[in-house]
């Protein structure tokens, strides 16, 4: 239905229909008239018409000639141009169609109706002129008649002219006069028809009232003298304006070119298919949904957009968490079940499964931790407090048990990726004591991990080295990541007199920082891939076992043990107050204190495994001052992006704190001597080797974990070169010793591949000349550490620190064996073929 209603037009239906214009009318003249005459017998001329007589008949007539009272019936015809005269697309209103009636057989009312024509006809040059009219005149070629639509050639399908059934309209003619036929839907429908297909235009056929006779009535035609009284229709419409979609973003509406409040996208063009093309990509929410959108629409809705087509299966929403909103939790000290804290004691820590808030905006997560069995098990276990000389053995225990079901674990919480070297699916653990000069038996050898059961494994620390800041964690062959990712890592101070004695702050003003990052689903369960990757990195950062924490600081000093827990990520540390500067002032490594502090520290580097202990001072800033912990490192480091700034924030309160001066000097580190050195080893930190799924492993000379070629006597100091042939940085971890770091120097690779130093060694910074266990080698420079290996015998790892390396393979073990073994060794083919092997590695470097 083109046709327009005018009332209580449904919305949509607005909306889909062309827009329209204002409503017009025009009036017409027939472009053709005529008369069929129904002939009779007697007469000579039984084709009639009257094609441009002034007048036309309808109706039944007793011929006045005919003395036998035959009847005739007469049918006028009549046409307008519509297509001609009214708009294309218009919708037709109303329709009037006004004929004066000039001559009548009687004044009787008699109905005259419009019938649709069904086929062409035409007009030729037959007049009655003013004579004959009821009978007609001969026709013309051309005219219609009774028989032909087109005399002489073209008949009716039926005698009288084919039309309508249904009348389209119906008006009673009585006397002379005008008579109006209004608008009726049948009128409207029949214009608005040749309006829309003007070749179904053959106009009306006038039918009065044939059931009896002398209902004859005479009305003018086009060719009637007085212009007045001419048949005329009048057509009220309403004109389609030029449209065209119109593109809102992504929604397409039909507008008038003008009325396009965006852009138009030309007259006619149409919104199926819809034109307006937006880019979309996947819009993350707050709560990780992700759903695609444009980017208007995304971000218009709280969203955060993630680029022109990127998808949701392809994209993964991280949780948004408010920074800032949870105070930094302080693990607490572990109570041991005999013994005192900070002298010698015994601790159980079993490894539980537990659920734990680490913001409170997340649902809770399932972690593994360390429960003394006071304080119970979290994220992360309780501190050890140590003392130098007084012995602490913890009683392991692996009590991993699936938090639903209470069964012990049979497989890992997170995926298992069974093609890193010796990783299998089940919940393994063993127990390191990162920085630990201990028996090689209690070290936490990687492959003597204990699976989950009742059974306690003993480990007697017997605490023979300085006061230092060890933590401990898990150390599983291939799976070490996946562990400490859980919560498996908790710290252990070593304290001494000597440290007792520099009033350095205490208690409350003495606070870790466990720096980790992880990455979360939505119902808070930790997110870390199912296979292995380079590196991980989360995209919140945990201190402390919690996310983006505050913690409140009095005005004073803050001595903070900083050690990055995390599994790749590298941080650069610096303290942005409100205004003007605050500094680190760092006074020890991860084991032991510098001979004096380095004060105004603004950028502090610390790799996975690095512990920095630093005080901080408060003291200068306002009360209500926040100081925010940032991060400028790259992920991964140095190259990769900053991806995660924040840390954490301190805010000031009004309390005074701890505003006793640090002491001038601190401890003595006395350099150990490279001319003491018996031996210098050369590591050449590189990608290479494929795993069990053929992806690139991390090796240290080309080997892995289970070669085993670095033997090292008892009681000797040696150096070690690591050399970083690789994009990435390398945070190299011992064993054992306690190591200094000499130098780092770059280099370049020679034809044979050799390594050419460039001569020109840097001296670490200040702030990392004192004893450590862990340094970083950045990409193509060399670190030189020196370290005396001492007292305890076995083999012990030295590693990559970035734990995705770790596990895949860039960890090896040295030994440090049995005197006797050594002789035996030497005068033996095993260190002959060693030896062999080694030279042949080097020579193919
Ligand atoms: Cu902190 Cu061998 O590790
Ligand atoms: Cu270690
Ligand atoms: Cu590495």
């Amino acid at each position: 239905m083109r046709y327009r209603t005018s009332l209580a037009i449904p919305l949509v239906t607005a909306l889909l229909a062309p827009a329209l214009g204002l409503a017009d009318t025009v009036i017409l003249s027939a472009i053709k008239d005529n008369t069929l005459y129904e002939p009779v017998l007697q007469d000579a001329f039984a084709l009639m018409s009257d094609g441009i007589g002034p007048t036309m008949f309808a109706g039944k007539v007793k011929d006045a000639k005919n003395q036998a009272n035959q009847v005739a019936v007469r049918r006028a015809l009549l046409e307008f141009d519509i297509a001609g005269n009214v708009p294309a697309g218009a919708s037709i209103d109303s329709v009037q169609l006004t004929l004066t009636c000039d001559k009548v057989g009687q004044n009787t009312n008699f109905e005259v109706r419009l019938h649709r024509a069904l086929a062409e006809w035409g007009e030729g040059t037959s007049d009655t002129g003013n004579s004959r009219q009821g009978r007609g005149e001969p026709a013309t070629p051309g005219d219609a008649t009774w028989q032909h639509t087109i005399y002489p050639s073209q008949l009716w399908t039926n005698l009288g002219g084919d039309y309508a059934t249904t009348a389209s309209g119906t008006k009673p003619v009585g006397p002379v006069g005008n008579y109006v036929w209004g608008s009726s839907s049948g009128l409207v429908a029949d214009v608005q028809t040749w309006l829309d297909a003007p070749s179904q235009n053959h106009g009306w056929v006038i039918v009065a009232d044939e059931s009896v006779i002398q209902t004859t009535k005479r009305f003018a035609t086009r060719e009637n003298a007085t212009i007045a009284s001419r048949p005329k229709l009048v057509v009220n419409y309403t004109p389609a304006t030029v449209t065209g979609a119109c593109c809102d973003g992504s929604s397409c509406s039909l507008t008038a070119p003008g009325a396009c409040g965006g852009v138009y996208q030309g007259d006619g063009s149409s919104c199926s298919p819809n034109p307006c093309f937006v880019a979309t990509g996947a819009c993350c929410a707050n709560d990780a949904s992700c759903t695609e959108a444009s980017q208007a629409t995304c971000e218009g809705g709280g969203g955060i957009y993630q680029g022109d087509s990127t998808t949701c299966s392809a994209t993964e929403c991280p949780l948004v968490l408010t920074k800032y909103l949870d105070p930094l939790p302080i693990p607490p000290v572990a109570t041991p079940t005999s013994g005192t804290p900070g002298g010698t004691a015994t601790y159980d820590f079993a490894i539980k499964e537990s659920k734990a808030t680490l913001h409170s905006e997340l649902p809770q997560t399932t972690v593994w931790g360390f429960d003394d069995g006071t304080h119970g098990a979290g994220f992360l276990g309780p501190t050890i407090e140590a003392r130098t000389g007084q012995p602490v053995t913890v009683n392991w225990i692996n009590d991993l048990r699936v938090f639903e079901t209470q069964q012990l674990r049979t497989s890992h919480y997170l995926d298992v990726d069974t093609c890193v070297p010796d990783a299998v699916n089940d919940a393994r653990v063993v127990f390191h004591l990162h920085g630990g000069h201990v028996p090689a038996a209690v070290d936490g050898y990687p492959e003597s991990t204990i699976p989950p059961g009742p059974t306690p494994v003993p480990y007697l620390y017997p605490n023979n080295q300085q006061a230092g800041f060890l933590w401990y964690h898990d150390h599983a062959l291939g799976m070490t990541r996946l562990n400490v990712y859980m919560g498996l890592a908790g710290l252990y101070y070593m304290r001494d007199s000597v440290e007792d004695a520099l009033n350095l702050p205490t208690g409350s003003n003495e606070l870790p920082l466990i720096l980790q990052d992880r990455r979360f689903n939505p119902d808070g369960s930790f997110r870390y891939p199912a296979e292995w990757e380079d590196h991980v990195f989360g995209d919140k950062i945990l201190v402390n076992g919690r996310v983006w924490p505050y913690l409140e600081v009095a005005k004073g000093k803050y001595r903070f043990r900083i050690v990055n827990g995390s599994t790749s990520r590298v941080y650069t540390l610096a303290l942005l107050p409100p205004s003007g500067v605050l500094t680190f002032t760092v006074i020890g490594n991860e084991l032991g204190l510098l001979p004096a502090p380095v004060n105004g520290v603004s950028e502090l580097t610390i790799a996975p495994g690095e512990r920095y202990d630093v005080v901080v001072n408060f003291a200068g800033l306002a009360t209500n001052d926040t100081v925010l912990l940032q991060n400028s490192a790259g992920a991964p480091f140095p190259t990769g992006p900053v991806d995660l700034s924040d840390v954490m924030q301190f805010r000031v309160t009004a309390a005074a704190g701890d505003t006793d001066p640090l002491p001038a000097a601190l401890r003595p580190v006395v350099p150990l001597d490279p001319g003491s050195a018996v031996a210098t080893r050369d590591f050449l930190l590189k990608r290479s080797g494929l795993d069990d799924c053929g992806r690139q492993q991390w090796l240290i000379d080309g080997l892995g974990w289970h070669d085993i070629t670095e033997h090292v006597a008892l009681g000797t100091t040696e150096i070690w070169r690591f050399i970083n042939d690789s994009g990435t940085s390398h945070p190299m971890h011992m064993h054992l010793v306690a190591f200094q770091v000499l130098d780092r120097d770059g280099f370049t690779t020679g034809p044979g591949g050799e390594i050419v130093p460039n001569g020109s060694p840097q001296l670490p910074p200040a702030e990392e000349r004192g004893w450590k266990d862990t340094a970083l080698v950045g990409p193509n420079e060399i670190l030189r550490v020196i370290a005396r290996f001492e007292d305890y015998m076995g083999n012990y790892p030295y590693h990559c620190h970035i734990l995705e390396h770790e596990d895949n393979e860039m960890m090896r073990q040295f030994v440090v064996p049995e005197p006797a073994a050594i002789s035996m060794l030497a005068s033996g083919a095993v260190l002959v073929a060693l030896l062999a092997r080694r030279r042949a590695r080097r020579a193919s470097h």
